[in-house]
């Protein structure tokens, strides 16, 4: 079973930055301890902070992988594109965000991409790619 990960933007400075939302694990360690628990996964992981490389990944991954877990950051509030990326693929999306992005800024209400994926997840921490995972491992 193939499973992608893809962060976004900023989320390549998990553990150094504004830890007391984000937390102080940076996301290889955390990938790390991942891949040891679900040793019959194979899971793949991208970060950018370009919205277009995202797009790409989405594209590359969307037909050949059994599910992705997608945490778009910044761009989950302004993407139009990277949720039509995630409409246009084959294989189920898990929406993820560490924070509670509806207990935060009114503008972190709006998701692109809440619509287009099978499911949403958020303020659970990292523990939520570990859910997402869970959830599409059954699928
Ligand atoms: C985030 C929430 C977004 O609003 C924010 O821009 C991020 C991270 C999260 O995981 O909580 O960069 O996606």
């Amino acid at each position: 079973m193939k499973i992608a990960i893809i962060n976004g933007p900023n989320l390549n400075l998990l553990g150094k930055r504004e830890t007391d939302i984000y937390g102080n694990m940076p996301f290889e360690k955390f990938l790390e301890t991942l891949r040891q628990k679900y040793p019959a996964v194979e899971i793949s992981y991208f970060q950018s902070n370009v919205e277009g490389e995202l797009v790409n990944e989405i594209q590359r991954v969307g037909f050949d992988c059994d599910g992705i877990i997608l945490n778009p950051a910044a761009y989950t509030h302004t993407s139009v594109a990277i949720g039509d990326a995630v409409a246009a693929i084959k294989a189920p999306v898990v929406e993820v965000h560490i924070s509670n992005v509806h207990a935060r800024e009114e503008f972190r209400k709006l998701s692109h991409v809440s619509g287009k994926s099978a499911g949403s997840i958020f303020g659970l921490g990292l523990k939520g790619y570990e859910l997402a995972l869970e959830w599409l491992i059954t699928q």
